[in-house]
């Protein structure tokens, strides 16, 4: 099982959106996939109540349960650990549970503060992390400005990106990720983008029919 924690001490930065989508993308490419869900607000819970599908199987739970969760989850190809913002016990402990740490960073909140602190948190815990560019302007400078600005700081940044588009929030509210709700929109191209990158980070979950070309 591989384990990718979703951090920022941001509220909607956007971890909720991307910790569906990954999980409903694994789901998409023939894998199992399940979410942990460490915030109160329990967004993504509140997301799988919605859905006709009971996959991916979402669990909330407080952090000092998180193992007890992941390993009633398991086993299963890949588990997203949502978090909570402005709790460093639980991204430390979902930090510390994960292959992975992907903090996702709106360009228009760039706050790199907070950034380096979720960084922090996962060097604490000496897991590797990359910041996603979420919410990007179709146009305009910000996201590069942003990515510059973060790699000056040695801070890793993922590839992909995802532009700020109306299909992330509807198909949310419809119980679907927008990869299912319009499997050939950009927004889904950038979802199959994004675990395309994720799965070469971690060396497994890759699309059976996609993998050979970025082999
Ligand atoms: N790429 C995007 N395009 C459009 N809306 C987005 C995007 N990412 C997130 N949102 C919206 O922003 C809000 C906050 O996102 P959410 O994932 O709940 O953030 P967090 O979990 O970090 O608080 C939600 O309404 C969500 O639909
Ligand atoms: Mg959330």
């Amino acid at each position: 099982m591989r384990t990718i924690a979703i951090a920022s001490r941001k509220g909607g930065a956007g971890k909720t959106t991307v910790a569906v989508h990954l999980a409903a993308a694994a789901e998409q490419a023939g894998f199992s996939a399940a979410i942990v869900d460490l915030d109160p607000q329990a967004s993504s819970a509140t997301w799988a109540d919605l859905r006709a599908s009971p996959r991916p199987e979402v669990r909330c739970c407080p952090p000092n349960r998180l193992s007890i969760a992941l390993a009633e989850v398991g086993p299963c190809d890949l588990a997203v650990i949502d978090t909570a913002p402005h709790a460093e016990g639980g991204a430390l402990a979902a930090a510390r549970a994960a292959d992975l740490v992907v903090i996702p960073c709106r360009p228009a909140l760039f706050d790199f503060r907070s950034i380096s602190a979720t960084v922090d948190i996962a060097g604490l815990a000496g897991t590797p992390a990359a910041v996603l560019l979420n919410a990007v302007p179709p146009r305009g400078p910000a996201a590069d400005e942003a990515e510059d600005a973060l790699a000056a700081m040695g801070i890793d940044v993922l590839d992909t990106r995802l532009v700020q588009r109306q299909a992330f929030v509807h198909s949310l509210t419809a119980g679907l990720a927008a990869c299912e709700y319009e499997p050939r929109s950009k927004a889904a191209a950038e979802i199959f983008a994004l675990r395309e990158e994720i799965a070469r980070r971690l060396q497994t979950l890759q699309n059976p029919e996609t993998s050979c070309r970025n082999a």
